[in-house]
């Protein structure tokens, strides 16, 4: 957002030289412009200077300038440029301040883009240049700007002085004011926000303001008071009929049954008349239950069951309880009406007891025979009884004539077919009806595998059927035990093919193995800690080189133990080879000598073309040294620096590819460098870069990117993955996260991951959810890549092989780079408009980045052929679709669970430059 800074608009002459002249433009319109044009007298020297700007600013020029071609006899004095100044002060100068050109510091050179000849003036077509330049570092409240004017003909035609904001916005429910940032674009300005009116405070609100107005990495929130909910980004009143009791970011809820609130912004709603809430209820308990449902009575010789299911109201409570009352109705008219009750005899047994039953049954023993039982079952609460409401009973009666034998039938009925099977299995049910057991069970045989089955069961007794119970869904087992091990078979034998396409791949790059083992066919990385001796670990995997053949030529650097050198080595009978060289002075300590040459012993085990190369050793000698091949154009993050926009996202993405061969390498052999960051790459003269620095704990002590943690570990913040920070746990996945870091630091060309934010800021953003967000000019298929790294689960992040695959299509198919962040011009108000948007990773990708390409084939055949058109979809999806491993199905709706998260955060964050 820019402002125009009004009030400038007045220039003041310094020198008779310039004219205020008012041209008419094409349509006749009056512009006011200063002129000079001097362009036949030598050693001009005429100035304009502008009245007192207060703060930084940015200038834009549009200007017009005449083609000194174009005007006869003027070669040696006409020029084609102006100059532009500024002088910083606190307040205005005094009025009759003398002008003085050395007071001012010069800006630029200003040139036009286009100058006009004499043929265009005679066409009256001016040329109009605009030029934009930023003034400052200005450390003082204000400038003056000025013109001087070195024998050009120029037409100066507006200059428009105006800043750049982030405006003043609400996000999380607080409210950040207007915000000028920093000029320089790799410091943001943080800002607290204050909760909006009826919020409150739960983690310190934030936002930082970018230097080109946009507000970045979203931090803390305010949440809405009770009695208000979140309504456009503002917290409003509940309304009548509404409560909300807590602070929170949850809406307004209507008043639970039998309560009411009057007023807005209601906290709890009050209790109807009759009707009441225990002291240490929540507001939202209001009411006694209902009455039990489906009271149903069984009985034979010797006990008298009853059974029901649960009020359907439980007024809003967990405390339900049960109290039976029963009473004897024997006495009855002529016609057989019952004509007096009294209370059930007393040694009446109830199982486990008549009050205070937390289950839905009860056995009643003793009791008379011939004789008519009324029993009433009542649900209570914890306000029960606190008002006049009548009580929630359910009644049956029974007539102990009843007495008798009673059989239970078991119905299943399967899901697929949904028939009831009963016949068929009646046979089961026949031995287990004749035991006549109070516990029942019942063994069902001969079910077929991965199939849900639904089991009810109801009893007759001789006064007829019960009542069904509730249904029981039972599924049996997913697959047999001889389909799982041919499963994993296959996973096992699709590993070991993808092995040997690797193997095949590193050979083919000219690698040879040098330490095969017997079955598996993948050279291993062996810990040198795991050597008593380090010596011993240096002897096997590094060459000794005799100090006589290293020519040291210059100082490059400084080690933690000692120089770094450039140098040739020459073996003999071998061509000279440029390299560099680490050295370890004299007088240093065992531990220092070991954790010098542990580097040594990883590097030489590996091969690739994107690792740097051991050459060898010398240890032999006082002075200790590791050679490694020299990479012209040293580290990555440096180099990118000052070679800043000078490279084609295709060479980015192929120094990307590079450094994705090298971890691709590392990870095969089950090394975690736990140090990737762009500094640690290196670069040869042909912009192969290669992985280096390597030796964890030493190079951890080394780096000075690495800070303490809690846990007292020393790790590089923000290039290191959440679960390696917060619990040390490394992997190749940490890795993965790591070489995303690498990849905005490339496209960004070496800008600082998270600028200037504490680390303590960039763990607690990351766990808030937020990414870094796109480069400028990076495209959005790359993004993308770095926000499916960065995901928060390492068990979801592709691996390297997948990321190199996935790299390898793109330069195949450069028409996927073309689409930049910046050219995606309005992004979607909420998740269900992300279907507008197609994304680029294809389902292949991500079939394969999951380790579920075998279902590649069902996705395409079902239609689903984009990212986003999987986003939306349910298990009952994926399984319709023909994935049938329940594992599976469960790995492919976390992805896309965590893939909509992403797709919301880059929808949220993910755009803006
Ligand atoms: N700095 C550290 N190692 C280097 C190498 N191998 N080549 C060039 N510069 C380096």
């Amino acid at each position: 957002v820019t402002r125009c800074l009004s009030n400038v608009s007045f220039l003041y002459k310094l020198s008779f030289s310039w004219d205020a002249i008012t041209e008419m433009d094409e349509q006749n319109r009056p512009i006011h412009t200063f002129q000079v044009c001097h362009v036949m007298e030598p050693n001009q020297n005429n100035w304009l200077r502008s009245g007192w700007i207060q703060r930084q600013v940015y200038v834009e020029l549009r200007f017009t300038l005449r083609d000194c071609n174009s005007i006869p006899w003027v070669s040696g004095t006409c020029k084609e440029t102006f100059n532009l100044f500024y002088l910083q002060t606190d307040e205005p100068l005094p009025g009759g301040t003398r002008f003085r050109p050395t007071d001012y510091a010069k800006v630029d050179t200003i040139a036009a883009d286009e100058s006009f000849t004499q043929t265009d003036l005679g066409d009256r077509v001016l040329r109009l240049n605009t030029e934009v330049r930023e003034v400052g570092p200005v450390t003082q409240k204000g400038f003056y700007l000025a013109f001087q004017d070195v024998g050009a003909c120029i037409a100066l035609v507006s200059v428009k002085v105006f800043y750049k904001r982030c405006p003043s916005t609400l996000r999380n429910l607080a409210a950040f004011p207007d915000t000028v940032p920093h000029m320089d674009s790799s410091s943001l300005v943080e800002v607290r926000g204050a909760c909006v009116e009826n919020a409150e405070e739960r983690d310190t609100p934030k936002l930082y303001c970018g230097a080109d107005g946009d507000w970045l990495v979203p931090l803390g929130r305010c949440v809405c008071s009770i009695g208000h909910e979140e309504m456009d980004s503002l917290c409003q009143a509940c309304k009548p009929g509404f409560f909300k009791a807590y602070a929170g970011n949850t809406k307004c809820t209507k008043c639970p049954p039998h309560s009411s609130s009057h007023d807005q912004a209601a906290t709890i709603c009050h209790c109807d008349k009759s009707f009441y809430r225990a002291i240490k209820d929540p507001s939202t308990m209001a009411w006694p239950p209902s009455a039990p449902r489906n009271l149903v009575s069984l009985i034979n010789d010797t006990a008298l069951f009853l059974q029901w299911m649960p009020p359907r109201d439980t007024g809003g409570r967990k405390d339900i309880t049960y109290n039976i009352l029963c009473q004897r109705c024997d006495t009855t008219d002529s016609e057989g009406v019952v004509t007096q009750c009294e209370p059930c005899e007393p040694d009446l047994r109830f199982i486990p007891r008549p009050l205070g039953l937390t289950g839905t049954s009860v056995a009643i023993l003793d009791f008379a025979m011939h004789a008519n039982y009324t029993f009433h079952v009542e649900a209570v609460n914890g306000v029960s009884g606190l008002g006049v409401a009548a009580r929630s009973l359910a009644n049956v009666t029974v007539n102990t004539h009843q007495a008798g034998e009673f059989l239970f039938y078991l119905y299943v009925s399967n899901c697929d077919k949904n028939v009831s099977i009963t016949a068929n299995i009646s046979y089961l049910i026949h031995d287990y009806s004749s035991t006549r057991t109070k516990v029942p069970s019942v063994v069902v045989t001969g079910l077929r595998p991965s199939t849900v089955y639904v089991f009810h069961v109801r009893a007759r007794t001789a006064a007829g059927y019960t009542a069904y119970s509730p249904n029981f869904e039972f599924s049996t087992a997913a697959e047999g035990k001889k389909e799982r091990e041919r499963e994993s078979e296959r996973e096992r034998a699709r590993e070991r093919e993808r092995e040997r396409e690797r193997e095949r791949e590193r050979e083919s790059h000219g690698n040879s193995v040098c330490k095969v083992f017997p079955f598996s066919g993948i050279k291993t990385y062996v810990d040198p800690d795991t050597y008593e001796d380090p010596t011993q670990a240096v002897e096997e995997f590094a060459k000794e080189i005799d100090p006589s053949y290293i020519c040291i030529e210059r100082v490059i650097g400084a080690g933690e133990f000692g120089e770094v050198c450039s140098g040739r080595l020459h073996i003999p009978g071998r061509i000279d080879v440029a390299v560099a060289i680490k050295t370890l002075k004299g007088g240093y300590m065992e531990h220092q000598r070991r954790d010098f040459l542990r580097e040594a012993s990883i590097i030489g085990q590996f091969n690739s073309p994107n690792i740097i190369r051991l050459e060898g050793v010398v240890t032999k000698s006082k002075l200790l040294m590791i050679v490694v091949e020299y990479m012209e154009n040293g580290a990555l993050d440096s180099f990118l620096r000052k070679r800043d926009g000078q490279f084609t996202v295709l060479q980015l993405v192929g120094m990307l590819r590079g450094i994705a061969v090298g971890m691709t390498y590392l990870s095969d052999m089950g090394y975690v460098h736990r140090d990737l960051a762009a500094r640690n790459i290196l670069v040869d003269k042909n912009l192969v870069c290669k992985v280096s620095d390597f030796g964890m704990s030493r190079v951890l002590e080394d780096d000075t990117e690495a800070a303490y943690t809690t846990t007292g570990g020393k790790i590089p913040i923000r290039w290191t993955a959440p679960e390696a920070i917060a619990y040390g746990k490394f992997s190749s996945a940490s890795d993965v996260w790591s070489y995303a870091i690498v990849m905005w630091e490339v496209m960004s060309y070496g800008e600082r991951p998270y600028w200037e934010m504490s680390n303590q800021d960039v763990i607690l953003s990351i766990e808030e959810g937020y990414r870094l967000p796109a480069p400028m000019g990076c495209p959005v298929t790359l993004h993308q890549l770095m926000l499916h790294c960065w995901q928060k689960e390492a068990g979801q992040r592709p691996r390297f092989s997948d990321v190199l695959s996935f790299l390898d299509k793109l330069i195949i198919n450069p028409g996927s780079l073309l689409t930049l962040v910046n050219d995606v011009q309005s992004l979607p108000d909420s998740p269900e408009d992300m279907h507008d948007y197609p994304l680029f990773i294809s389902i292949g990708d991500w079939l394969d980045s999951i380790k579920m390409s075998q279902y590649k084939n069902n996705f395409l055949a079902a239609g689903y052929t984009t990212l986003d058109s999987i986003s939306t979809m349910s298990i009952d999806d994926i399984r319709r679709i023909g994935v049938c491993l329940i594992g599976h199905q469960r790995r492919i709706i976390s992805s896309i669970q965590s893939l909509r998260l992403q797709f919301h955060h880059i929808q949220q964050n993910g755009f803006q430059v």
